[in-house]
């Protein structure tokens, strides 16, 4: 199901218009924009084309079926028992991000990110007079970790009030650890640092590892958390929902929604309703089903990355966004980002983008068609062949 391939271009996709691709960007390999090009879940559709059926769209609450559907959906699959009254919406996740800082740090607080990370997380912070601290990931044996040390370091300073936790990682595709989680919670409970964790890649994690939502980790974890979650990545309509956030402080919790109300934060859209309370009560074999797509997707990449000499892909634990690492080349960040575009055809997300930490490496989405990955690669592969020899 996932072969067909769909002409994206029917509607304004992001992942193809040219605001993203250039005006001359129709003949590349489309792999930025982070969506599917996947049909959304079946039992999606069908609940959409009955709402439209019914014809009449004035204003609506929210339908009884779709707060349990999202917390027996986390329960069923992670364990995790959210408190129905502990739920605020949110019209997206950039939106509840960006709340989170204006409610909770002052202006020229300082919140701490973990790059190469998710640009807009940068531009959310600049946009709103935040510090941005940086605490970089460690990359070692092809795989990225978090330097605790430095994030004790960096939490230790007391303007810096909060983190923008990546769970999983955007784009070094890491599922953290319950471990890892811990300790970074612990961390920031022991300065004061309210976590603040984006988990919108968390049901797109591939066999072998456990996403492990950071509020499940306890009571106190809970306590020092806003969980910002949302169906949009997992079930492919991100132009179609909304979000959600998890906080379980009373007076946070008080204080977010007094600012959802004041800014009325609170239509409903009946179209986005349908499509989330279908997704979560019944697109879970869809999800596995595009999962174990991914999954091959991932193996074809790394299969054929092996045949090709100056790049590496670092190992993904999930999400359909590889980290492809280009530094072997020994070209400028922007020499690299021209190179794939104009010799390999390729339009993918830059790795300068995450951060300085990114320079030299490529953000790939792999949610596309086996053929059309398997012609991106082939045209990666000649032009790799290519490829300017880095001096010694
Ligand atoms: C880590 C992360 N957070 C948030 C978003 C965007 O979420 P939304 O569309 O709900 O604002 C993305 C989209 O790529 C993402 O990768």
């Amino acid at each position: 199901m996932f072969d067909e391939q769909i002409n994206r271009r029917e509607v304004p996709a992001l992942k193809v218009h040219p605001m993203v691709l250039g005006d001359d960007g129709m003949n590349l390999f489309a792999g930025g924009v982070a969506d599917m090009d996947f049909r959304a879940p079946q039992p999606v559709l069908d609940a959409m084309q009955r709402r439209l059926d019914h014809g009449i769209f004035g204003y609506e609450a929210v339908p009884g079926g779709l707060m349990p559907a999202l917390t027996q959906w986390y329960q069923a699959r992670y364990g995790w028992q959210i408190e129905h009254e502990h739920i605020l919406r949110a019209p997206n996740i950039l939106n509840a991000l960006a709340i989170a800082a204006s409610l909770f740090t002052d202006e020229g607080d300082g919140v701490i990110v973990q790059p190469p990370v998710f640009f807009d997380f940068f531009d959310i912070l600049r946009e709103n007079g935040r510090t941005v601290v940086t605490n970089p990931l460690v990359l070692a044996n092809g795989r990225y970790r978090m330097d605790f040390q430095d994030l004790e370091h960096k939490a230790a300073n007391p303007r810096t009030r909060m983190i923008y936790l990546c769970n999983p990682h955007n784009p070094v595709g890491r599922v953290w650890s319950a471990e890892d989680l811990r300790k970074l919670g612990d961390i920031c409970a022991r300065h004061d640092v309210l976590v603040v964790s984006d988990e919108i890649h968390g049901d797109l994690v591939f066999g072998g590892a456990a996403y492990t939502p950071f509020a499940s980790l306890g009571p106190d974890f809970a306590a020092n958390a806003i969980t910002c979650l949302s169906p949009a990545k997992t079930f492919n309509i991100a132009s179609c929902c909304s979000a959600f956030t998890v906080i379980a402080n009373d007076d946070r919790r008080a204080t977010f929604q007094a600012e959802n109300s004041r800014l009325t934060v609170n239509k409903n859209n009946a179209f986005a309703n349908a499509a989330m309370e279908a997704a979560y009560k019944d697109g879970g074999p869809w999800l596995d089903e595009v999962l174990h797509y991914l999954q091959s997707n991932a193996n074809l990449v790394r299969a054929r990355l092996r045949g090709i000499p100056g790049v590496e892909l670092i190992e993904p634990d999930g999400t359909f966004l590889l980290w492809l690492d280009f530094r072997a080349l020994g070209l400028a960040p922007d020499d690299l980002t021209a190179f794939l575009r104009r010799k390999a055809k390729w339009a993918v997300t830059r790795g300068q983008a995450f951060g300085p930490e990114g320079a030299g490496f490529a953000r790939l989405n792999i949610a596309c068609t086996r053929a059309k990955l398997t012609a991106a690669l082939d045209s990666l592969e000649g032009a790799m062949e290519h490829a300017p020899v880095p001096t010694p």
